[in-house]
């Protein structure tokens, strides 16, 4: 009972320190910068047409920054002195792309000074990373400010891919979100690719009595075991998180059908009554899951946070 009321009382705490945003608008810098959207997709065009890798990049990047102390750039931030920042702290395998956000802010500084946040940056990045994918496009509210703070240590109340369906629940919860949001927001994981530490545990030495996650398809596990082996594994070893990896499509949920999603908390989402039917409905709806998508992307990246307009991605004023 006591532990119930403490965690009743954790979230409304986390909840109003980050509840969403009501100060976003969608013409925000129509005046002071109007160009700072096309300067934004510019950008990001560029990068991808180089690199294949840079829209999922920069989906995951906004999702991180915006679940820890809100959508405030945090994720972006140097480590300095002695203090370590979320970029090196431990879920950051595979954070990558920072050098688009910089080239991108670079040109905004250039056209406006001063005027566009870093955290707008990666809200805007976001939106144009899931359109170049061929998914679904959307207006961003903005006028996000910048924080002040990044801490490595805080990068464990980020979901981990071991998360079971309730533990997934409270994630979300806590900032706000649904278990509708949670199930539309999974499907980001349509893009990019993963190291076989994030789901390494599913197929070696699972539990007692299971070599391999049950829930998982066995020819889908032997695949995964072959290129994530228990031993001499190469380091940048793993797997796409689905085979369309570089497509904005709904093929993520198909694959959680058939128990071929990558994580356990990819797979969880068959676990409870409720994400399970939002599963079956989004692989049999591409348009059903565009539009839960946009709807949860626009409440994710309203969570608020910062204080300031940095001039630096990197570092604080
Ligand atoms: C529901 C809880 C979530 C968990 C537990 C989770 C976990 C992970 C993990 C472990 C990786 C692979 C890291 C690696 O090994 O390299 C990953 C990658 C990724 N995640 Fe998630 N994630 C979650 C939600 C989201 C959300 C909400 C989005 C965006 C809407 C997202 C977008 C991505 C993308 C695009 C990648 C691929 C990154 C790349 O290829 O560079 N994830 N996620
Ligand atoms: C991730 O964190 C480790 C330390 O935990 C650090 O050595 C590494 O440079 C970081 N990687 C990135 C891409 O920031
Ligand atoms: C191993 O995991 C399976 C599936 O989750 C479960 O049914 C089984 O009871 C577990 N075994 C042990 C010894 O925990």
């Amino acid at each position: 009972m006591a532990q119930l009321v403490a965690a009743f009382f954790s979230s409304v705490l986390i909840f109003s320190l980050f509840s969403p945003g009501k100060s976003l608008s969608l013409n925000y810098y129509d005046k002071t910068c109007p160009y700072a959207e096309s300067i934004i997709t510019n950008a990001i065009k560029n990068a991808a047409s180089e690199d294949k890798t840079v829209p999922a990049a920069l989906l995951r990047l906004h999702f991180h920054d915006c679940f820890i102390r809100g959508c405030d750039a945090s994720v972006l931030l140097s480590s300095k002195g002695s203090n370590k920042a979320e970029k090196d702290g431990p879920p950051n395998v595979s954070l990558h792309a920072f050098y688009v956000i910089d080239n991108a802010k670079k040109e905004l500084e250039a056209w406006c000074p001063g005027v566009v946040s870093c955290a707008d940056i990666l809200a805007l990045a976001a939106r144009d990373a899931v359109v170049l994918s061929g998914g679904p496009s959307w207006d961003v509210p903005k006028g996000r400010k910048d924080g002040k703070t990044s801490k490595a240590s805080e990068t464990t109340q980020l979901p981990a891919p071991t998360f079971s369906i309730s533990q997934l629940q409270q994630s979300f919860s806590q900032r706000g979100l649904s278990m509708d949001d949670l199930v539309a927001l999974s499907g980001g994981h349509t893009l990019g690719f993963s190291h076989c530490s994030s789901f390494q545990k599913r197929i070696h030495n699972f539990n007692a009595t299971h070599d391999v996650d049950p829930s998982m398809h066995p020819s889908f596990a032997a695949s995964l075991r072959s290129v994530c082996p228990q031993k001499n594994m190469a380091k940048n070893a793993g797997a796409t998180m689905d085979p369309s990896s570089t497509t904005f499509d709904n093929n993520y949920y198909k694959l959680i059908l058939q128990g071929k999603g990558l994580f356990s908390s990819d797979q969880a989402l068959l676990d409870a009554p409720k994400t399970k039917d939002l599963v079956s409905k989004f692989a049999s709806s591409q348009e059903a899951f565009r539009k839960a998508f946009v709807n949860s992307m626009i409440k994710m990246s309203s969570i608020n946070g910062g204080q300031e307009i940095r001039k630096d991605c990197r570092v604080v004023n």
